[in-house]
C-alpha cells in the first residue's frame, strides 16, 4: 500500500479504536465486539509494522487500554500494569514459545515450566496494602495511570459472592504489598443482576465484563456495594523485594494471606501441557460460574521472568491464548416471528452471517415480544450477538451509535404468521401462542422434535424436509411419516435446493437419498418408550422425564391409563406436571395419534426396570472431563441404570464423578463429605 494510502487507513483505524476503547473503558457501553477490535488492531500493528513511520507514541497499538475517565481522581501505578500479547493458534503458541526458548539461549528440548490460568473476564485492579492494610485500590487505565476506586473496591465481597477484597492482612504479612487481579461478575449474580435492574425500569447491561465495570466505576460506592463483585488475584508485587522463587509459589502465598486465588490454576511442564490444559479449559469452559475467554500461560520460574523483561505494551513472559470469539457484532436483515412446535411465537433476528464460536451464524433469537422491545432492536441494526456453548445464538443488544436512519422496527404480528389464526399471551406469560389447531408451522415443529436424535432419531429428516411434507400436504401427524411413499420422497429430494437441512446428506441421487430416508424411518420403529414418550412432544415432558414415566409405567397402554396420583408417584413428577401430562392422554385425539403410531409399526421396548445396582435411585453429579466418553453419554449411562445427574452438589447427592481438572463441585462434594470416584472407578460401577 502506498503511504499516503496506508497513512489515511491508520489515521481512521486510530479514530475508531480510540472511540472503541472509550466506549469500552469509560462508559461500559461496547460499539465494537472484541473480536472486532482485535482485527482493527492488528491491521494497524501491520500498517505500522511495513510504515514504521506511521506509528505515533499514543497508538492503541502501544498502549494499554483506554483513557482513565475524568470523574474518578488518578493513580500512578508504581509499576505499570501491562497488557498481554494475543495468541489464537497453536502456531502462535509455538512462536511464543520458541521466542522464550531463543532469549533464554535453552534447547528446544528442555522444556519451560508455565502456570496456565483461565483468563477471567472482567476488570483489572490493583490492590495496595501498607502495613497489612488495604490503603487505596485502582483500575488499569492506561496502564500507567489509573483511576482511584478505592472506596468502591471495599464493598467488593461484602454480599459474600466470594472472598473480594480483603480489608486487612493477616499478621507477618510484607510492609508494602501490591495485589493484582480481576474484578469481575458471576454469570448467576449477572442475571440476577439484570432481572433487578430491569425490575426497576434501569437499562441491563450487556455482559457480565461490562457489568462488572460499570458496577465498580460508580461515583457513589453505594451502589457498588450493591453489586455482588468477586475479586480473583493473580499476581503480587512486594517492591523491593524477591520473595518468591516461582509465580506458582506467589500464587499459594496470596491464598495462604487470605485472598481468592482460581482453583483453575494450573501447573504445565512445557507447552504441550499447556495445550491440554487450553483444550479442558475450552471444553468446560460453560460450566464455570465466570466468563472466560481464553488462558493465560505465564513462565513460573520469576528469576527467568526478569531476564525476559517486557516489551512496550506487554511482559514477553505471559501470553493470551484468545478462544474464537463467542460474541461479534453484525446486522440484522430481517426480523420475523417464527411459530414454534408448541405454537410459541418467537423473535428471530436474520442476520448478515458471522464466524460465532467456531460456526457461522445467520440467525439470533430475540427470546420475546418484551425482549425485543427492551432492547430497541431494528432491522438493519448493528447488533452484538452472542452464543455460549451449545445454545442458540441470541442478540445481546443493538449498537444506535451506528445507526444510519434507515433502520426500521419491527411490528409484532397481531395473528399467527404462518396460519393466521388468533395469538394470545396468557396472563403471566411472556410469549405470544397461536392458537391454531392446524397451524402448520406447528406440526412441522412437531415433526422436527419426534424425529430428533434423542427422539425417535430419524436420521437425515429436518426442518426443511418436515416443512417441505407440511406444505405438500404429505403429513398431517406422525403416523404419516412412515406413509410416506418412496415416489413422494423422491420427487421431495429433487426439489432444488439452496440449502440443506443439519444432517441431511449431502446432495445425492434422489433414489439414494430417498431410500436412505425409508430406511432411517424403518430403523427408528424399534425404539424405546422413553424416546416415544419424549418425540410425542408431550408438555411438561423432556427426555429426562420421560425416561422416569417410561420406568415407571413400562408401557404406552398403562402411562395413557394413569391417573394424576399415579403419575404423582413418579420421581420428579410433581402436581403441575402430573396435571398437564394427563390433559394431554385424556384428549381422545392424542390418544388416537398414538395408537396410529403402534399401528405404522412402532414398537418401544419397554425401559429396562433398572432396580438394584449402583446407580438405581441414586443422585450423581459429574464434574471435570471424561476421557473415554463425552458428558452427554456418562448421564445417559447413569440413566439407563435408573440413576439421575444433577448439575450441583448438596447433601442429597449420593456420588460425584470426578474426572480430569474437577474444580469447585469436587472441593464442595470434600466439603459435605460426599462420595467421589474418579474416572477408573465410574467405569468400574457403570461394569457392574
Ligand atoms: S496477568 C502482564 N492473569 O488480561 C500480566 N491477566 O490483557 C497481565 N486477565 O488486563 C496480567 N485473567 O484483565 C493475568 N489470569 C490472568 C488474567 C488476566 C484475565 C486480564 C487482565 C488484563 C488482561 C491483559
Amino acid at each position: 500500500m502506498p503511504t499516503a494510502q496506508a497513512a489515511r487507513r491508520a489515521r481512521e483505524l486510530r479514530e475508531r479504536l480510540r472511540a472503541a476503547e472509550h466506549a469500552y473503558y469509560v462508559l461500559d457501553n461496547p460499539v465494537l465486539s472484541d473480536a472486532e477490535y482485535d482485527r482493527l488492531l492488528r491491521e494497524l500493528a501491520g500498517l505500522e509494522e511495513a510504515h514504521p513511520g506511521l506509528r505515533t507514541p499514543d497508538s492503541p497499538t502501544q498502549r494499554v487500554g483506554g483513557s482513565p475517565s475524568e470523574r474518578f481522581e488518578k493513580v500512578a501505578h508504581r509499576e505499570p500494569m501491562l497488557s498481554l500479547g494475543n495468541v489464537v493458534s497453536d502456531e502462535e503458541l509455538d512462536e511464543f514459545d520458541a521466542r522464550i526458548h531463543k532469549l533464554l539461549g535453552t534447547g528446544a528440548d528442555a522444556p519451560v515450566d508455565y502456570v496456565a490460568e483461565p483468563k477471567l473476564d472482567g476488570l483489572a485492579v490493583e490492590l495496595v496494602y501498607q502495613g497489612g492494610r488495604f490503603v487505596h485500590g485502582a483500575t488499569r487505565g492506561d496502564g500507567v495511570t489509573g483511576e482511584d476506586v478505592t472506596a468502591n473496591l471495599r464493598t467488593v465481597g461484602a454480599l459474600g459472592a466470594n472472598r473480594g477484597v480483603l480489608q486487612a492482612l493477616p499478621a507477618g504479612a510484607p510492609p508494602r504489598l501490591e495485589v493484582r487481579g480481576e474484578v469481575l461478575l458471576q454469570k448467576a449474580h449477572f442475571e440476577a443482576m439484570n432481572r433487578r435492574l430491569l425490575a426497576a425500569g434501569e437499562p441491563p447491561f450487556a455482559n457480565p465484563r461490562n457489568a462488572a465495570a460499570g458496577s465498580l466505576r460508580q461515583l457513589d460506592w453505594r451502589i457498588t456495594a450493591t453489586r455482588p463483585l468477586s475479586f480473583i488475584a493473580y499476581e503480587a508485587l512486594v517492591p523491593g523485594a524477591r520473595p518468591w522463587a516461582t509465580h506458582w509459589e506467589k500464587l499459594a502465598a496470596l491464598a495462604a494471606l487470605g485472598f481468592e486465588v482460581n482453583a483453575e490454576n494450573g501447573r504445565c511442564r512445557g507447552l504441550a501441557e499447556v495445550k491440554a490444559y487450553r483444550d479442558r479449559m475450552a471444553a468446560r469452559r460453560f460450566e464455570l460460574p465466570y466468563d472466560t475467554d481464553g488462558v493465560v500461560v505465564k513462565v513460573d520460574d520469576l528469576d527467568l521472568r526478569a531476564r525476559l523483561g517486557a516489551a512496550s505494551k506487554a511482559p514477553r513472559w505471559a501470553v493470551a491464548f484468545k478462544y474464537p470469539p463467542q460474541e461479534e457484532a453484525t446486522r440484522v436483515t430481517r426480523i420475523w416471528a417464527s411459530v414454534g412446535r408448541t405454537g410459541v411465537l418467537t423473535p428471530v433476528a436474520e442476520v448478515e452471517p458471522v464466524r460465532l464460536g467456531g460456526a457461522v451464524v445467520a440467525r439470533a433469537t430475540l427470546h420475546n415480544e418484551d425482549e425485543l422491545r427492551r432492547k430497541d432492536i431494528r432491522v438493519g441494526d448493528w447488533v452484538l450477538i452472542r452464543r455460549a456453548g451449545e445454545v442458540i445464538p441470541e442478540v445481546v443488544k443493538s449498537i444506535p451509535e451506528r445507526r444510519t436512519g434507515e433502520e426500521r422496527e419491527f411490528a409484532f404480528p397481531a395473528a399467527c404468521p404462518e396460519c393466521g389464526a388468533r395469538v394470545v399471551r396468557q396472563e403471566g406469560e411472556k410469549a405470544w401462542r397461536c392458537t391454531g389447531a392446524a397451524c402448520p408451522a406447528q406440526l412441522v415443529g412437531r415433526l422436527r422434535h419426534f424425529a430428533a436424535r434423542r427422539a425417535m432419531d430419524v436420521e437425515g429428516l429436518g426442518e426443511r424436509l418436515c416443512a417441505a411434507l407440511v406444505e405438500r400436504g404429505l403429513v398431517k401427524e406422525f403416523a404419516d411419516l412412515y406413509r410416506v411413499r418412496f415416489e413422494d420422497w423422491q420427487q421431495l429430494f429433487s426439489r432444488p435446493r439452496k440449502e440443506r437441512d443439519e444432517g441431511e446428506a449431502p446432495p445425492e441421487l434422489p433414489e439414494k437419498a430417498a431410500q436412505n430416508l425409508l430406511d432411517a424411518l424403518a430403523r427408528s420403529k424399534a425404539t424405546t418408550l422413553r424416546r416415544l414418550l419424549f418425540a410425542l412432544g408431550i408438555p411438561q415432558v423432556g427426555d429426562a422425564t420421560a425416561g422416569q414415566l417410561a420406568r415407571a409405567f413400562g408401557s404406552v397402554a398403562a402411562l395413557l391409563d394413569a391417573d394424576e396420583a399415579a403419575l404423582q408417584a413418579v420421581r420428579d413428577v410433581g402436581p403441575e406436571v402430573a396435571r398437564q401430562v394427563r390433559a394431554w392422554t385424556g384428549e381422545p385425539r392424542n390418544r388416537a395419534v398414538v395408537e396410529r403410531l403402534l399401528a405404522a409399526g412402532v414398537e418401544p421396548a419397554a425401559e429396562a426396570a433398572a432396580s438394584g445396582g449402583p446407580f438405581a435411585g441414586k443422585t450423581v453429579v459429574l464434574t471435570g472431563g471424561l476421557s473415554t466418553m463425552s458428558r452427554d453419554d456418562a448421564k445417559a449411562a447413569i440413566e439407563r441404570r435408573g440413576g439421575r445427574v444433577s448439575g450441583s452438589v448438596s447433601r442429597k447427592t449420593d456420588l460425584v464423578v470426578a474426572g480430569d481438572e474437577a474444580g469447585s463441585k469436587l472441593r464442595k462434594a470434600g466439603e459435605l463429605g460426599v462420595r467421589v470416584v474418579d474416572e477408573a472407578g465410574f467405569l468400574a460401577l457403570l461394569g457392574e
